[in-house]
């Protein structure tokens, strides 16, 4: 007989590990759609023909966005609803049909509506993914875990760099926006496969099943205590929430710093160098192919400092983390506006100091603001109301990322390079404020604990209590 009683750290089952994987093939392909267009753009031509014309390819661009902040908001209810699990299934048929949608695309109109789609399925996974794996996860490593959606973004990103630059020589532009159809399918088939989280199953009053698949993903020792949690979760708050519940007193703290990490995740300017790396680079006097190197080399640093994110969570910290991912911005951000306002963008000492910098923002927000934000917006909020209220944050994430991807070629246009950097860098500033007075450590606790901490509000209007 084998001795399982020592004290040794739980092993978790296998299957967590697995589902948590699979879920994440969504946000693979969250990053292959953002990402892929940048080097598709430049080869639309023959038969849609707007290589020229930049209102039409900024529509193509930001089609996609717009669709994101759509499926952001509507995903949260519906998965209240129907379910993490189906509603992942549901996201993998909209990226499918969108993929395919763009690959034969006969002309613009059904681009856009196409990347639309697109949109939409990576607004749902947005949601969904973060969602489905932090439920899904115990608490020990349930940041570990929730960071797979940031590094499987990352891949996907790198993945779309890698193949644009594969293709480019047959300027082969609709097999870069199709080949997204392969992801979406492993993601359906093997999602057909995975569980449903034992959190919403609770809600549901599906106890017999919750207490199933928390015997599949957590160690022997982990399963009562757990369901003990989700239980007394469950009991605490019978009724359902919906979107009016956004708006009750008892949310509003939980909604402030929900929104709040949301929006400056894509204030401090990220994607105007995933988005923009290339053409920033060429007007800094690099060449094509340089520029296209360097932009998988963006995407190689920011993959391999996510990494440190997946091992650091959970020993170091969110909030930790975070304020030091605010500090390497700010700093590296206001260095590199300085200089190129004073020295200008010339001469190879500007040129290393450059590429120095870039690299310090770009892991300071690969390690921590970007991974984070993912792991801590389904933590942030209670089990009742936690689709409508990520669906909300996640949907002012996808708006701040539309806002800064319009608005930053313009920006750059009148203020110039020096000064757009100092702006980023003011925002870095005013997250490393805001996390350090509003955000809590949401670490090394169950998802059920934080709800009683964050929303520790006078009796009269807690949560279930309201109307019970
Ligand atoms: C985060 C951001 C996303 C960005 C990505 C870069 O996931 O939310 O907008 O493109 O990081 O890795």
């Amino acid at each position: 007989m084998t001795n399982t009683n020592q004290p040794r750290r739980p092993r978790s089952g296998r299957s967590v590990y697995l589902a948590a994987t699979v879920c994440a093939i969504g946000a693979l392909l969250f990053g292959y759609d953002t990402g892929v267009i940048s080097g598709a753009l430049l080869y639309l031509k023959g038969p849609l023909g707007i290589e020229d014309n930049a209102f039409l390819q900024g529509l193509v661009t930001s089609g996609l966005l717009v669709g994101a902040m759509v499926g952001a908001l509507i995903s949260g209810s519906l998965a209240a609803r129907l379910g993490r699990r189906v509603m992942t299934l549901i996201a993998a048929c909209v990226f499918a049909v969108g993929s395919l949608g763009a690959a034969f695309s006969p002309d613009v109109l059904t681009l856009v509506a196409s990347r639309f789609v697109i949109g939409i399925g990576v607004g749902l996974a947005s949601v969904i993914v973060p969602m489905y794996i932090a439920e899904i996860s115990p608490t020990r490593i349930r940041g570990t875990l929730t960071s797979l959606n940031q590094l499987l973004i990352t891949t996907g990103i790198l993945l779309a760099y890698v193949v644009d630059y594969a293709l480019a020589p047959w300027e082969a532009w609709r097999w870069m926006l199709g080949l997204g159809v392969i992801p979406a399918v492993a993601l359906f088939v093997g999602m057909l496969f995975m569980p449903e989280t034992p959190r919403w199953l609770a809600s549901r009053n599906r106890m017999d099943e919750a207490r199933e698949v928390l015997e599949r993903t957590r160690a022997p020792e982990e399963i009562d205590e757990a369901f003990e949690e989700i239980e007394a979760a469950e009991r605490q708050a019978r009724e359902e929430a919906g979107w009016r519940d956004l708006t009750s007193p008892w949310i509003r703290p939980a909604l402030t710093i929900g929104l709040g990490l949301a929006v400056l995740q894509q204030f401090v300017g990220i994607n105007t160098i995933i988005y923009y790396a290339p053409t920033t680079l060429t007007q800094l006097g690099m060449g094509e192919a340089a520029s296209i190197a360097a932009q998988v080399g963006i995407g190689a640093v920011m993959l391999l400092f996510t990494l440190v994110a997946v091992r650091y969570t959970d020993r170091i910290g969110r909030k930790r983390l975070l304020l030091a991912g605010s500090t390497g911005m700010s700093l590296s951000l206001g260095v590199l506006g300085i200089l190129t306002l004073i020295v200008g963008a010339s001469g190879s000492t500007v040129a290393v100091i450059t590429i120095v910098c870039l690299a310090t923002y770009i892991a300071s927000f690969g390690a921590t603001w970007g991974p984070i934000v993912w792991v801590m917006l389904p933590e942030l909020f209670p089990l009742r109301i936690r689709g409508p209220a990520e669906g909300l944050a996640t949907c002012g994430n996808w708006a701040a990322n539309f806002v800064v991807s319009l608005a930053f070629p313009v920006v750059l246009a009148v203020i110039g390079q020096g000064l757009s950097m100092l702006v980023f860098a003011a925002f870095g500033v005013v997250s490393l404020f805001f996390v350090h007075h509003l955000v809590p450590e949401t670490s090394g606790r169950s998802l059920e604990g934080l709800e009683t901490e964050l929303h520790a509000t006078p009796k009269e209007e807690a949560p279930g209590q309201a109307r019970s």
